[in-house]
C-alpha cells in the first residue's frame, strides 16, 4: 500500500504538524501545553469542538515563516514516505501573522521554498489552497480571501473554508469565496463532515464549490447525492477522521463505497494525520480490508483525484505520468 503513488487533495498543514514538533516549540516558547497531549504522544480531546480548541491550541505555538517552513518540510518528508507523489496543503493566514497581507507574503515564500526544496529532493509536488476558519467569522474571512486574492498564481490554487460547520451559515461567506474565484481560485469548502445534507446544500448553493470537503453526509440525501453528480463535484474524503472524530462508528459504517455506488466522484484524505493516528498508508489499508479496494480502485480513486485537483495543466500531465510509473 505505501508505495502505491497517490494524490492527496485534504490535508491542513497544522494539522500535520507531529506532537514532538509541537512540544518541542511549546517547551522552547514556555507555553504550558501539557494538556494536549496524551501519555503515548498523541493528541488529547474529547470530541469535535474540543478537537479544534486542541489544534488552535497546538499552532499558537507555531510563530515565524521559520518555523512553517520547518513544519512544510516535515509534513512533505511524512506523505511523501507514504507514496503521495501530488497534495494540496490547507494553508491559514489566520494562522500565520492573523492575516495581516505582508506578514502573509512573509510565510508564503517560506512555505514555497520548502515545498521546491521537497519537490527537487523526494519527488512530491505541493499546492496551497487558502483557508478561513468559519467560527473566526465572515469578516476575518474577508481578510484571509483578500490575502488568497493577492497571492493567488501556479502556487496558490484553491480558495476553502474549514471549521466549525455549526457557525455561521454559507451565505455569510459568499463575499470571500467571489474574490476568491474572482482572482482565479478554485473553491471547496469543508461540508456534511458533522453538519447534515442541509449543510452540504447551503454551501453548494452559496459558494458554488468544485469540491467538498468530507461531504459525507450527503448520503442520506439522495437528491442531493444526484445534484453532486450532475454538477460533478467531487468529494475529499478522509475516512480514517470521520471514524476517529465519531462522525461514524467504524470504517464499516462509513459511506464512501455507498457513495461511490450513487455516482459521487470521492477521493481519499487523511486530513490531519497525526490528529486522527493516520497516515495515507493506513488509510488505503482500512479500505482495503473493509471495501475490498484492490489495486485497480486505488488508481481508479487516484485518478479521480488528480481529474479534480486544482493545480495547472502541465502539472497534471507531470502528475499523470507519476501514477502510471
Ligand atoms: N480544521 C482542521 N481539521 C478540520 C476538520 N476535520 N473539520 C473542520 N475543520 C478542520
Ligand atoms: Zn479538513
Amino acid at each position: 500500500m505505501k508505495d502505491i503513488p497517490k494524490v492527496e487533495l485534504h490535508l491542513h498543514l497544522e494539522g500535520g504538524a507531529p506532537p514532538e514538533f509541537i512540544r518541542g516549540l511549546a517547551l522552547e516558547k514556555k507555553v504550558d501545553l501539557s494538556g494536549i497531549f496524551t501519555d503515548d504522544g498523541g493528541y488529547a480531546y474529547r470530541d469535535f469542538l474540543h478537537f479544534l480548541e486542541v489544534y488552535e491550541a497546538a499552532t499558537s505555538v507555531l510563530t515565524g515563516p521559520e518555523e512553517f517552513a520547518r513544519l512544510t518540510t516535515a509534513l512533505l518528508e511524512e506523505s511523501a514516505s507514504h507514496g503521495v507523489v501530488y497534495t494540496e496543503a490547507f494553508l491559514s493566514p489566520d494562522f500565520c501573522g492573523g492575516a495581516d497581507m505582508i506578514a502573509w507574503r512573509e510565510y508564503l515564500a517560506a512555505m514555497r521554498e520548502a515545498a521546491e526544496a521537497a519537490e527537487r529532493d523526494l519527488g512530491i509536488t505541493m499546492r496551497g489552497v487558502i483557508t478561513c476558519v468559519r467560527h473566526f467569522g465572515p469578516d476575518q474571512a474577508k481578510a484571509v480571501a483578500t490575502c488568497a486574492a493577492d497571492t493567488a498564481g501556479d502556487f496558490i490554487v484553491g480558495f476553502g473554508m474549514g471549521g466549525d460547520e455549526s457557525a455561521h451559515t454559507p451565505a455569510d461567506f459568499a463575499w470571500s469565496f467571489d474574490c476568491a474565484r474572482e482572482a482565479g481560485l478554485a473553491i471547496t469548502t469543508h461540508a456534511g463532515e458533522w453538519g447534515g445534507a442541509k449543510s452540504v446544500r447551503d454551501s453548494i448553493e452559496a459558494l458554488g464549490p468544485v469540491r467538498i470537503g468530507h461531504g459525507v453526509q450527503s448520503i442520506d440525501d439522495p437528491a442531493l447525492c444526484d445534484l453532486l453528480v450532475e454538477r460533478d463535484i467531487t468529494l475529499e474524503v478522509c475516512p480514517g477522521s470521520n471514524v476517529f472524530l465519531g462522525v461514524y462508528k467504524s470504517l464499516k459504517d462509513h459511506p464512501i463505497q455507498r457513495l461511490r455506488d450513487r455516482g459521487v466522484k470521492v477521493t481519499v484524505s487523511t486530513d490531519d494525520p497525526p490528529f486522527f493516528r493516520t497516515t495515507m498508508t493506513r488509510e488505503y489499508e482500512g479500505l482495503a480490508h473493509t471495501f475490498g479496494y484492490d489495486e485497480e480502485t486505488f488508481a481508479e480513486l487516484n485518478q479521480t483525484a488528480l481529474d479534480a485537483a486544482f493545480c495547472d495543466e502541465p502539472t497534471r500531465d507531470k502528475i499523470r505520468k507519476r501514477l502510471t510509473q
